[in-house]
């Protein structure tokens, strides 16, 4: 049975590697993953899914690094991708092509045509203009697209407004009008087929109640749809299940629990099954590592300068994100409040506000916890830091699986000017 040693707040190891010794090897800051964290959460969702027509797509955004999306193909796990990025990372990965999915608003001609040529699953399309893109593509390329219409079923999810997704004031999807429309006139369309229903709420859910509301909505329609003699394929759920960033706070969902809830919507359907989780696969495996530059007592607050900042972990200052920090290692000592900061020239550049934890000194080694999820992947250079080093950790052993950015690689592409071109 794969083992998972998802860090507790006082956890010195991780998937069986010292966190201590491995930062002796490793300059902080640097982002590690369990293997056996990551292959513990498919597993049992793969168990919760048991003998439905299911296949779990990977949320790519949510980590892309290469040797993770290589961890996800063994597992049989395919990939949820938006954008020519993400699908030429799953392709370099060794994902199938028909086990993609190719989800987003803004999906490009040229984003569309490489991801036919690719062969793709599925297309989840969100607007009518981008259906006769798809269609018009397609039709030059001389094949047949699968499509699916992203409902926007106008439910209130997530954690954060900036990452709730099912409303109808929101960007995405379209509403069950209009895709009844769509498949009205989809005869008209030569190269698509649109043959599937696609629905995804928002991200960091912690509630069932929210999947329930759009599954039933989702269902309904789809049962309509049959009535009228059109045939359904695919039903993607999307994805959006939460996970704990605040130990004795958050209570996440159970696989179990949640599967109850697609298999009770969507009892009687014969076709596939999709699932896109993104955070739920990869969040608790990860923590980032980083060092307690120096304390700064303020006139107000006392700091805790780590060297981590914003650009290598943007959830606390984006969406005021809670993520548990702790120290690795160290005697007991008392308790002290601290703003732990990083370097960054931001305000914002603030990993929490008024923390409680051991009293600190420069040099202590500190976790963070829960950053598998929108942590690597939503990096960037800002205020010139290299992207950051990321590790495999697997039953003890571990393995760089990006090295650190050097400055030459971050300036890559950058060039003075003197190739003016007259315009
Ligand atoms: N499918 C679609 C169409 C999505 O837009 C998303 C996430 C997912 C699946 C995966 O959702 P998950 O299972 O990870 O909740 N950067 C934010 C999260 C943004 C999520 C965007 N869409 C954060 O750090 O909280």
């Amino acid at each position: 049975a794969p083992r998972a040693e998802v860090p507790t707040p006082d956890a010195a190891s991780l998937d069986g590697v010292d966190l201590e010794y491995l930062a002796s090897r490793l300059p902080t800051p640097f982002h590690a993953y369990s293997a056996n964290a990551i292959r513990q959460r498919i597993a049992m969702l793969q168990a919760a899914l048991q003998g439905l027509d299911a296949q779990i797509c990977f949320a790519v955004k949510a980590n892309s690094n290469l040797a993770i999306l290589q961890l996800m193909n063994e597992a049989g796990v395919g990939a949820d991708i938006v954008s020519g990025g993400e699908l030429w990372r799953s392709l370099r990965a060794g994902i199938p092509a028909d086990r993609i999915v190719f989800s987003g608003v803004g999906k490009s001609g040229d984003e569309i045509a490489e991801a036919l040529a690719a062969g793709v699953s599925r297309f989840n399309v969100e607007s009518h203009h981008e259906l006769l893109m798809l269609d018009r593509i397609a039709s030059s390329q001389r094949t047949l697209a699968h499509a699916a219409v992203r409902i926007n079923p106008d439910v209130e999810a997530g954690a954060h407004e900036k990452i709730s997704t099912g409303k109808a004031e929101n960007k995405f999807g379209v509403s069950i009008a209009e895709a009844r429309s769509w498949f009205s006139s989809a005869a008209g369309l030569s190269h698509v087929r649109l043959d599937g229903l696609h629905v995804h709420i928002g991200s960091q859910i912690l509630e069932l109640e929210p999947f329930r509301l759009a599954l039933a909505r989702v269902a309904e329609f789809w049962r309509e749809l049959v009535r009228d003699g059109h045939t359904i394929n695919s039903i993607d759920v999307g994805g959006g299940l939460g996970v704990c960033y605040r130990r004795g706070h958050d209570r996440p969902i159970e696989a179990g629990a949640y599967v109850a809830v697609i298999r009770e919507a969507l009892a009687g359907f014969e076709g596939r099954i999709v699932l896109e989780p993104g955070r739920y696969l990869v969040a608790e495996a990860g923590v980032l590592m980083t060092r307690v530059i120096r304390v700064k007592q303020g006139e107000q607050r006392r700091f805790l300068v780590v060297d981590a900042a914003m650009n290598d972990l943007l959830r606390p200052s984006l969406y005021d994100a809670w993520h548990d920090i702790v120290p690795v290692s160290g005697p007991p000592r008392a308790a002290v409040t601290y703003d732990i900061v990083g370097p960054v020239c931001e305000t914002g550049d603030t990993f929490a506000v008024a923390r409680e934890l051991p009293a600190c000194k420069a040099g202590d080694l500190l976790l963070v916890a829960a950053t598998g999820a929108y942590g690597a992947s939503m990096g960037s250079n800002y205020n010139s830091r290299p992207l950051l080093a990321e590790v495999l950790l697997d039953d003890g052993r571990y393995a760089v699986i990006r090295r650190r950015q050097s400055f030459e690689e971050m300036i890559a592409g950058e060039q003075p000017a003197g190739n003016w071109q007259t315009a």
